[in-house]
């Protein structure tokens, strides 16, 4: 029996193999799965002496067979274990890649003539390097077809197209993960599905209080711009999430409503902005400007004289009181 490679690298490379699959497999948050769960660690002492076990196993085998063996036999056999084979074919290609000829046979390639006692030898050119030569060669021909002949991308082009296909990753990520959000990651939802999948959440649960317009009753206005906690899509997601003032009958609404769904009515809530309806409680809390406003609605009127700048500072400029000295 034949073994390529000794026991003390065999044992060691299958155990932490198994040790790797089994962290890579077993998700154990922050720390080692054999740290954080004893069965694992357990399934490491057993693996590691299953290993042993084997190679006992295999050891004894070997004998067995050897003692029944004739002597003939058990010669040969002792012989070809002795015999180096480790990396022989990997040596073979090796040397056949250097191509060099071995020192008995330099006599046949020596140039005739001496400089001073120094000679030449008339190698071949080693085949690796003439190899990597016609690779290259080849790589040229590919390369000037595919770039300059059927105009292929270009780096910029590249780039675009990897940047389209991530964010449509990203996009097709979000979509799946929509529970992922939470109160500082959350934007504005504005898929009409998203918008009605929060109405029927708003109207199931939260229309007793804040009346179905959202224009309030036991809880505030919910359209207007004053808002108690703070309005804006993360505000008024964190108001969901975590409640109301104590004792205000806004509850965490965390504990019912999955982050995806609270986006959703977070998003309803802020396309509410606006409605002026019938009834409505007056405005409590703060007035609110979302600074994440887009510029667009901030108005500024310029007279036909158009715009004078003028910049004040208080700190005298440095230029000027060096040019002063
Ligand atoms: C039991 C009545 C009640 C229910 C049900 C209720 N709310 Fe409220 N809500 C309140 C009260 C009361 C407040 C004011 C809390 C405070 O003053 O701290 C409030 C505050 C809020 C605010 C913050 C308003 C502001 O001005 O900052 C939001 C947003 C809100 N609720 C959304 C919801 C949503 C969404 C639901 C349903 C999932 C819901 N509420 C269900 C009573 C309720």
């Amino acid at each position: 029996m034949r073994q390529s490679t000794p026991w003390w690298i065999r044992i060691p490379v299958l155990f932490f193999l198994i040790f790797g699959l089994m962290e890579y497999f077993i998700d154990s948050g922050d720390q080692p799965a054999f740290i954080a769960q004893p069965a694992a660690a357990l399934f490491l002492v057993v693996v590691l002496v299953l290993l042993i076990a084997v190679e006992l196993m295999m050891r004894g085998i070997e004998n067995v067979l050897y003692r029944t063996l004739d002597p003939a036999a058990r010669k040969r056999y002792l012989e070809m274990k002795a015999r180096p084979r480790r990396w022989e074919w990997g040596m073979r290609v090796y040397r056949n890649l250097l191509g060099s000829r071995p020192i008995e046979e330099e006599g046949e390639i020596i140039l005739d003539h001496n400089y001073d006692g120094i000679r030449e030898l008339d190698n071949r050119l080693p085949p690796w390097w003439v190899y990597s030569f016609y690779i290259t060669i080849i790589f040229s021909v590919i390369y000037m077809f595919r770039y300059h002949v059927f105009s292929g991308d270009d780096q910029q082009t590249e780039f675009e197209k990897e940047m389209v296909a991530a964010r449509e990753a990203v996009a097709e990520y979000k979509r799946t993960a929509v529970d992922l959000v939470d109160a500082s990651t959350v934007e504005l939802l504005t898929e009409p599905a998203d918008l009605a999948a929060g109405e029927a959440i708003f109207t199931g649960n939260c229309a007793v209080c804040h009346k179905v317009d959202g224009g309030g009753s036991i809880g505030p206005n919910l359209t207007d711009d004053y808002w108690i906690l703070g309005g804006g899509i993360r505000n008024i997601f964190n108001t969901i999430s975590e409640g109301g003032r104590d004792g205000k009958g806004m509850v965490a609404w965390k504990t019912n409503l999955k982050p995806g769904e609270i986006a959703q009515v977070a998003s309803y809530i802020v396309g509410l902005h606006g409605t002026n309806p019938p009834d409505a409680k007056a405005p409590e809390g703060e007035l609110y400007v979302d600074p994440d406003a887009p510029v667009d609605r901030v108005e500024v009127e310029t007279d036909s004289t158009g715009a004078e700048v003028i910049i004040e500072t208080d700190t005298p400029n440095p230029l000027e009181s060096e040019s002063d000295q």
